[in-house]
C-alpha cells in the first residue's frame, strides 16, 4: 500500500494532518475519503491497515498504520505529529477482556489524553444519537461514559453522534432489504413504532471533514446528525419494500423474543444481531432539533431513497 508506514517520523504536531482511529470501517472509510477530498493529509490506524481502501491506497496524502486502540505504545505513535484526531472504532458485541468499557470509555479516554499530551488541536469522538451514561443498558452506558471520559482526556473534545448510518454497505438496509426479498412476511421489532433517522453515510463524513477542516473553535462541540426523515420503524420497512417493489406483511415481534435470539448469536456465528442493536432498536433514533447538525455545516443531507438507488 502506498505510503503504509509502520510509525511516524515527524513528531511536530500539523493542523493540516489528521489521525483516523478506525479508518477502515464503514464509516472510517468515508470520513477518510472526504478529508483527503479536503487536501488533508490522513493517517488511518487501525489492526488491520490493508482494509482501509483500494480507493486511497495511493493517494499521495494517505497512510495507514497498524494500532491496537488498546495498546498505549500505538496508540501514542499514531497520533504523534495529528492536529486532529478521530476516534471511528467500533465495538459492537464483547468477548473475552474487550468490554463495552474498555473500548468506549478507557480506550477512547486514553486516545484523547494522547491527542492532548502530542499537542493536538483537535479531538473528534464518533459516538451515536441516545449515548447515555445512566442507561441500564451496557454498550448505552459505555457510549455516554466515553462521551464524558474523552472530555476530560481532551478538554473541549468535539462529539459527533450520527443516527443509524445508510450506505452501500451498510448493515441496516441491506439487512431489511434482504429481509423483505427472502421472508414470506417481515418481523417487527416490537411493534414497529421506535422512530429513527436514518443518516447517510457519506453525510455524516462530509460533516466530519468539515469539522477536521476549520479553525479548533469554528464549531460547536456536540453534534447530532439526523437524516432528512423520521420514520416510524414499521413505515421504514414499509417504504423500502416500496421503493423495492416488494409486497410484504408486517408481524409485530415481541421485544423479548429479539433478546434471546440475540443474545443466542453472540455465540454463534451467521445470526446477525447482536445485543446493543435490540437496545438501540427499544429508543428512539432521533436527532435533537436544538443541538447543531448537518445544515450547521451547510450539508443538505440525502434520504434513503437516494442511497438505495447507488446500491
Ligand atoms: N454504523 C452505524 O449505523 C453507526 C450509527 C451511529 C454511530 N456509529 C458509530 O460510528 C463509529 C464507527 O462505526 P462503524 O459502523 O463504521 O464501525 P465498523 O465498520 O465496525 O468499523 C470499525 C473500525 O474500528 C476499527 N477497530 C475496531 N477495533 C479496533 C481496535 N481495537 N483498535 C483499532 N481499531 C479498531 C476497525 O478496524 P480493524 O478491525 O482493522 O481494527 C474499523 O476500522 C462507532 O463509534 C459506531 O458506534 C455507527
Amino acid at each position: 500500500m502506498a505510503g503504509a508506514q509502520t510509525s511516524s517520523s515527524n513528531t511536530r504536531p500539523q493542523s493540516g494532518r489528521v489521525t483516523v482511529f478506525g479508518g477502515s470501517g464503514f464509516l472510517g472509510r468515508r470520513i477518510v475519503k472526504h478529508l483527503l477530498d479536503h487536501g488533508l493529509v490522513v493517517r488511518s490506524a487501525s489492526r488491520h491497515p490493508a482494509r482501509a481502501g483500494r480507493k486511497q491506497a495511493h493517494h499521495e496524502l494517505f497512510s495507514a498504520v497498524n494500532a491496537d486502540i488498546l495498546d498505549r505504545n500505538q496508540v501514542v505513535a499514531a497520533v504523534s505529529d495529528a492536529g486532529t484526531v478521530v476516534n471511528a472504532v467500533s465495538l459492537y458485541s464483547e468477548h473475552g477482556s474487550v468490554t463495552f468499557e474498555r473500548v468506549h470509555v478507557e480506550a477512547a479516554s486514553q486516545l484523547a489524553e494522547a491527542a492532548r499530551r502530542a499537542g493536538a488541536e483537535r479531538y473528534i469522538q464518533i459516538s451515536g444519537i441516545g449515548s447515555d451514561s445512566r442507561s441500564q443498558s451496557s454498550y448505552i452506558k459505555a457510549r455516554g461514559q466515553g462521551e464524558e471520559a474523552v472530555d476530560v482526556g481532551f478538554p473541549g473534545a468535539t462529539i459527533v453522534r450520527p443516527a443509524v448510518m445508510t450506505g452501500p454497505d451498510d448493515a441496516f438496509l441491506t439487512t431489511i432489504t434482504r429481509l423483505l426479498r427472502t421472508l414470506p412476511a417481515y418481523p417487527l421489532f416490537g411493534n414497529g413504532d421506535t422512530r429513527l433517522q436514518p443518516a447517510s453515510v457519506e453525510d455524516v463524513a462530509e460533516a466530519v471533514a468539515r469539522i477536521a477542516s476549520a479553525g479548533a473553535d469554528a464549531h460547536a462541540r456536540l453534534f447530532e446528525f439526523g437524516g432528512p426523515r423520521v420514520y416510524t420503524y414499521r413505515d421504514l420497512v414499509l417504504e423500502v419494500a416500496r421503493l423495492l417493489g416488494i409486497r410484504t406483511r408486517l408481524v409485530p415481534v415481541p421485544f423479548v423474543f429479539w433478546h434471546m435470539l440475540a443474545t443466542f448469536g453472540e455465540f454463534v456465528p451467521g445470526v446477525p444481531l447482536t445485543r446493543n442493536q435490540v437496545e438501540l432498536m427499544q429508543i428512539d433514533n432521533v436527532a435533537d432539533t436544538r443541538l447543531p447538525g448537518f445544515r450547521d455545516l451547510g450539508i443538505e443531507p440525502h434520504d434513503i431513497d437516494e442511497v438505495l438507488r447507488s446500491a
